[in-house]
């Protein structure tokens, strides 16, 4: 019988990639992960990525790429399942799950038996928000900044069950913290159910003070989800530091795992009341694997989000965020004296991380992102929601510094 073992040494000869963990796409360079001059360190890193030379990405915010430790994983899981699916893929594969659950809660800091695997953030928010027992008259605090499949799914549930949504009404770039927190605890009302609050907004890379605010809504009796979509593996912190009783979040962005593959919190007591959006077993109605029941998906994919993850916390997530804000504080403190350019972020530590969006006067977002693909194949995104009409910047960890000088020389060229 094929043992995953001799099965890898197989598939690792044949492998397109060179077999070693953490091998560069251009060479046979690795990370010295304890190297301390950042700019070493930081391209050895990009070496890990096998980067386009036809555009540069700039947009890393929506889904991220995968460093070669992870396509690797991915690859050798995919190729390990097609020995015989229901076999190889369904029975030994899956046996890495529950260890994958064990790491996954040890990094948010929260128990192993609160965490299910699923396909992305939407898919964790959508089960969150069709699971919960609401009724007519029941209210949902809820900002116009949050994104908009989530916002869909409680219009529908305002359609369907008749449950009220308080719309909170921010105003970007917000500056003051206090005046965040004032904004959400001023719309909770005594029939207010559970607050909405996305950790970082997608549009800016706002944050939000989330734990401050959930404090003060737990203290009303609300229960309180989170949308960790851009914060999870980009800013520092843990599940358990949110004070939230929900948190969903995709591994493919900022945690750079395969394509399709998130995951959901649940505290402990709400499981029970928390419906399975795929309907699962009786015998499973506590148990936060009755929110796996999801039909067959890619196990190959799921279980490389572990290989991601030890390349994550071998970075280390503190200086990963250092690293993100620095390269944001790099181009936007070149670009700010550009004519008509605004910076719709903060740059307050605090308030904002790697990506920052900004708005050129009598300039339309989709031009100016048309412009920089054109002139210097830099890949950005239009940001055209709630009357904003700018463009958003999301670099990566294997970002470099002149990118960034190509990216203010471009727009400095715009007419
Ligand atoms: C704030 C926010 N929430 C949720 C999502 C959905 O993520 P996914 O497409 O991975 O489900 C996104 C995607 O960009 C997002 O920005």
């Amino acid at each position: 019988m094929e043992s995953r073992k001799s099965f890898l040494k197989k598939s690792l000869a044949l492998s397109a990639f060179a077999p070693l963990l953490f091998q560069s796409g251009k060479g046979n360079s690795t990370v010295n992960f304890a190297e301390k001059d950042n700019d070493k360190f930081w391209q050895q890193i990009r070496e890990q990525f096998t980067l386009s030379p036809e555009i540069i990405n700039l947009n890393n915010g929506a889904v991220s790429p995968q460093p070669l430790a992870v396509q690797q994983a991915h690859i050798e899981n995919y190729q390990y399942s097609n020995l015989a699916p229901s076999y190889f893929m369904w029975q030994k594969l899956d046996e890495q799950r529950e260890p994958l659950r064990n790491k996954v809660a040890d990094f948010c800091g929260v128990s192993t038996e609160e965490i299910a695997f699923n396909r992305n953030t939407t898919e964790g928010l959508s089960t969150i928000i069709f699971g919960l027992n609401l009724k007519a008259g029941d209210e949902v605090v809820v900002s116009k900044h949050d994104y908009p499949f989530a916002l869909n799914a409680w219009q529908q549930r305002a359609l369907r069950n008749g449950i009220k949504l308080n719309w909170v009404a921010l105003n970007l770039p917000e500056e003051n913290e206090n005046s965040i927190i004032e904004k959400y605890v001023s719309a909770i009302t005594p029939q207010t159910k559970i607050i909405h609050l996305t950790h970082v907004l997608n549009w800016t890379g706002q944050i939000i003070p989330v734990r401050k605010i959930a404090d003060a809504a737990k203290q009303k009796g609300c229960e309180v989800l989170v949308d960790g979509a851009h914060s999870f593996a980009h800013i520092n912190f843990k599940i358990s530091d949110l004070n939230c009783d929900y948190f969903a979040a995709s591994f493919h962005k900022w945690l750079c795992a395969p394509f399709g593959t998130g995951f959901m919190f649940v505290k402990k007591e709400k499981i029970e009341n928390l419906f399975p959006l795929l309907s699962s077993y009786e015998s499973l109605k506590d148990n936060i694997r009755k929110f796996e029941t999801l039909g067959t998906r890619s196990f190959p994919a799921e279980m490389a989000v572990s290989a991601a993850l030890d390349f994550h916390q071998a970075i280390g997530n503190e200086r990963k965020e250092n690293r993100l804000r620095e390269l944001k504080n790099y181009w936007v403190e070149a670009a700010k004296n550009i004519q008509g350019l605004k910076l719709l972020t903060s740059l307050k530590n605090e308030l904002s991380c790697g990506m920052a969006t900004f708005e050129i006067q009598n300039k339309k977002a989709e031009d100016i992102v048309a412009f920089l693909l054109n002139e210097s194949k830099i890949h950005t995104s239009a940001v055209l929601w709630e009357g904003l009409n700018a463009v958003r910047i999301a670099p990566s960890i294997y970002t470099n510094f002149s990118e960034l000088d190509l990216l203010v020389d471009t727009l400095k060229r715009l007419k």
